[in-house]
């Protein structure tokens, strides 16, 4: 098993348009502490995570740095989540596992960390945590009509931490980098697979759903005021 350090690289450089709290998503607070540090602090709690690079908005560092512990590296982020991810990478020195785990994903449960960071210990060059779908889905056109039934069987719902082994994710941001479609890309295992790279999957967790819009926030609120009083 190799010694070198696991690094979460964690972008937050998003404006939360679809939550409209009128600041940056990764600072609004959830049940009393901001959703960056609440991801940051779930990370080096999981016990698998040695050091954390935060992206933030390059406005917004200062506000950014305040709410994360001593150590943790912030850097300013990008126009797109692709980007910020490759300005985080930027700053991740010598590691042996790379984790990219989005801030709004704050609940992640720490075994969901353990079993992404195992598997890439393990040789996966890249690992993510997915979940069944449980919604019945379909296929529409541009005016929302139907036009086919997709078949639920083998379509998972995909999470973060996403880990990868480190040469694996720097190629497939070189890539990126020169492509005209990546950066519409919402994770960084579609940019392995854009190159060809092969990704496994380990189960997600619920817990680790994305806040988005006010309902997520009130779940999240929800689920920290649950556990508290548990
Ligand atoms: O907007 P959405 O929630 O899908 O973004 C996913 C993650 O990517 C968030 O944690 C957000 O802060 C981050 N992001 C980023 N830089 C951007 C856009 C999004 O770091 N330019």
């Amino acid at each position: 098993m190799s010694s070198r350090p696991v690094v979460a690289v964690v972008p937050a450089a998003g404006s939360g348009e679809r939550l409209g709290a009128g600041r940056p998503k990764a600072l609004v607070p959830v049940a009393g502490e901001a959703m960056v540090a609440r991801a940051v602090d779930g990370l080096l709690a999981s016990g698998s995570v040695d050091a954390v690079v935060v992206v933030a908005p390059a406005a917004n560092l200062a506000e950014m740095r305040a709410v994360l512990p001593a150590g943790v590296d912030v850097v300013p982020g990008g126009a797109d989540r692709v980007a910020s991810v490759a300005l985080g990478l930027d700053a991740v020195g010598d590691a042996g596992v790379v984790l990219v785990h989005d801030a709004a994903r704050c609940l992640c449960p720490a075994a969901v960390t353990a079993a992404v960071v195992d598997a890439v210990r393990a040789g996966h060059g890249a690992v993510i945590p997915a979940l069944p779908v449980a919604d019945t889905v379909r296929r529409v056109d541009t005016a929302g009509r139907v036009v086919g039934p997709v078949d639920r069987t083998g379509l998972l719902a995909v999470q973060t931490p996403q880990g990868f082994a480190p040469d694996v994710l720097r190629r497939a941001h070189e890539a990126a980098a020169t492509s005209p479609t990546a950066s519409r890309a919402t994770d960084d295992a579609g940019l392995v697979e854009a190159v060809g790279g092969e990704v496994v999957t380990v189960p997600g967790d619920p817990r680790a759903f994305k806040i988005t819009t006010p309902l997520d926030l009130a779940m999240a609120e929800a689920l920290v005021g649950a556990e508290v009083r548990r």
